[in-house]
């Protein structure tokens, strides 16, 4: 459903920004806030509306900003208060919000919150976190795993307990079932949200809440050796509770305190699960984050399928949306090929839904592959062996062909992905039939066409490597046409049907008129304006 006024998270691009790794303003080979808004402009021109940015508070980093030491504090690494909010305004004026990602499970055992739970059994901030006796056998109180490696619980010799840590053991989860912990992220939330940011991704949403009787969880009966051992046990005791809808929506009616601001949520759930975080009433998450197609085999059978499951499963009146990489997940043109991430390009800019696209790709950046010295990510050093190390996706912008992709003038904190120096913004900037020109063109054509945004979606039968779909709003309609294969297809249109190609993933053939049957090329994508 289209609301009469579409919000700007409902027609508008979010584009993913890892700090780290953006622009280096001070050559510490770090990315920071100064960095990126000396990339505003580039930005702007991308045609971006909103920017989510990965986390840049105070962090010993353990985990990369995602151990939160203080929520309303910005780490040295990235810069000041004054930068964050220059960056803010400078974005405004751009007509760019700045979206900022909140990790409420867990601190770093660094934030003073823990420093004061762990100092003795009766703190008064004891119970913000989970703690537990020893098993009777002096062991884990239970068998609950780290989704980092490892059991969840870590000793705290001092105190003589176990705590919980979904993640690492600097990053001790927080108590969601005490209210003292939510009033205090709810604040946090309003401090961000009084300076003006546009919203929140909320890291891990679905973890909050915990089973209170701490049972065991069952053990994975489609767990192999080949697994990671992250994945031995069902987690159905430690994620998903059925009590968190009461958490979302009082998320939300903080989001809602101020205006027209986003609530996103990081939910890897199967689709069923996952939509129930819009809310019954819709009070939910504005945007659960959909990672079908980052999880989907890539065949064109099975992403119809997807596409369509979602679409059903979407609640009438909440809005959908699409993501194909983010900083944890390998990168698209790693995953499908540098042909196949055009064509995935175009699908991500042409479904119903809001799109959000992960820093780089837009250039085609690929999965880079690190030695074993070059590893920075926790997982992969302590989950090694199973592909789950997330480096290959973090390293830096490729802006120019000078030192470093133009990143740093210091040493780079992770390696450049590749020197190819057409992989580069710069390189990509002048050129029609580069993947950024592709990307503008898209971007700019869903900008220009509501149909594209928000615009009704059919998908049409189709067979093969071959996707179909159209979208249609106020008398224009579309045909999407994507072949995700390696071999010539021709699509037949109905013998009345006349079109003109709008967008091509290769751009000679925009324009070009087409009545009956034509073929696409190889990884070739189009977008048809239907004229009669
Ligand atoms: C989320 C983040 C990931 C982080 C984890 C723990 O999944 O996206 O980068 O490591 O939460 O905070």
């Amino acid at each position: 459903m289209i609301e009469d006024v579409p919000r700007w998270w409902q027609s508008g691009l979010i584009y993913q920004i890892y700090p780290r790794s953006f622009q280096d303003s001070d050559g510490n080979g770090i990315g920071d806030l100064v960095g990126i808004r000396q990339r505003l402009d580039y930005l702007q021109d991308l045609g971006v509306d909103a920017i989510w940015l990965s986390p840049m508070f105070v962090s010993p980093m353990k985990d990369f900003g995602y151990d939160v030491a203080d929520y309303c504090a910005i780490d040295p690494r990235f810069g000041t208060m004054e930068d964050f909010e220059a960056l803010l305004a400078d974005a405004k004026a751009r007509g760019i919000r700045i979206i900022l990602d909140l990790v409420p499970n867990h601190t770093s055992d660094q934030h003073a919150w823990f420093q004061e739970a762990r100092s003795s059994r009766t703190s008064p901030k004891r119970d913000w976190y989970l703690w537990s006796d020893p098993a009777p056998n002096g062991g884990r109180p239970n068998n609950w795993l780290s989704e980092f490696g490892g059991p969840a619980w870590a000793f705290d010799a001092a105190t003589d307990q176990y705590y919980y840590h979904a993640f690492l053991p600097e990053q001790p989860d927080l108590n969601w079932r005490n209210p003292d912990v939510r009033a205090a992220i709810y604040d946090v939330m309003r401090f961000w949200l009084g300076k003006g940011v546009g919203g929140f991704r909320v890291d891990v949403l679905w973890h909050l809440l915990k089973d209170d009787a701490r049972r065991d969880n069952p053990a994975n009966p489609g767990w192999h050796e080949g697994m990671s051992p992250t994945q031995r046990l069902l987690p159905i005791y430690t994620t998903d509770l059925p009590d968190m809808q009461s958490i979302v929506r009082e998320m939300r009616a903080v989001v809602d305190e101020f205006d027209e601001r986003v609530l996103i949520g990081e939910l890897y759930l199967p689709i069923e699960r996952l939509v129930r975080y819009y809310g019954a009433e819709l009070d939910g998450a504005h945007l659960p984050f959909n990672f079908a197609l980052i999880e989907a085999p890539w065949h064109a059978r099975e992403l119809d399928r997807l596409i369509r499951d979602y679409e059903a499963a979407v609640p009438h009146g909440g809005w959908p949306n699409w993501v194909l990489g983010n900083h944890d997940k390998p990168r698209i043109a790693g995953r499908v090929g540098i042909g196949q991430a055009r064509v995935a390009a175009m699908l991500l800019l042409t479904l119903r839904g809001t799109p959000t696209l992960y820093y780089g790709d837009e250039i085609g950046m690929p999965q880079a592959t690190l030695s074993v010295a070059e590893a920075r990510d926790p997982v992969e050093r302590n989950v090694p062996g199973f592909g789950l190390g997330r480096d290959g996706c973090r390293t830096p912008m490729q802006w120019d062909s000078s030192l470093n992709a133009g990143f740093t003038t210091g040493t780079p904190w992770l390696p450049i992905a590749t020197d190819d120096p057409a992989v580069t913004v710069a390189a990509q900037a002048g050129d029609p039939g580069s993947m950024l020109a592709l990307h503008k063109r898209l971007i700019d054509h869903r900008r220009r066409h509501p149909a594209l945004s928000l615009g009704g979606f059919h998908p049409l039968a189709a067979d093969g490597d071959i996707l179909l779909y159209q979208r249609e709003h106020g008398g224009e309609r579309f045909l999407v046409a994507l072949n995700l294969g390696p071999t010539e297809a021709d699509v037949a249109l109905e013998a009345s049907v006349r079109a003109r190609i709008a967008i091509a993933t290769e751009p000679q053939r925009e324009g070009e008129s087409i009545a009956g049957t034509f073929t696409l090329g190889p990884d070739e994508g189009l977008v048809l304006e239907l004229v009669d």
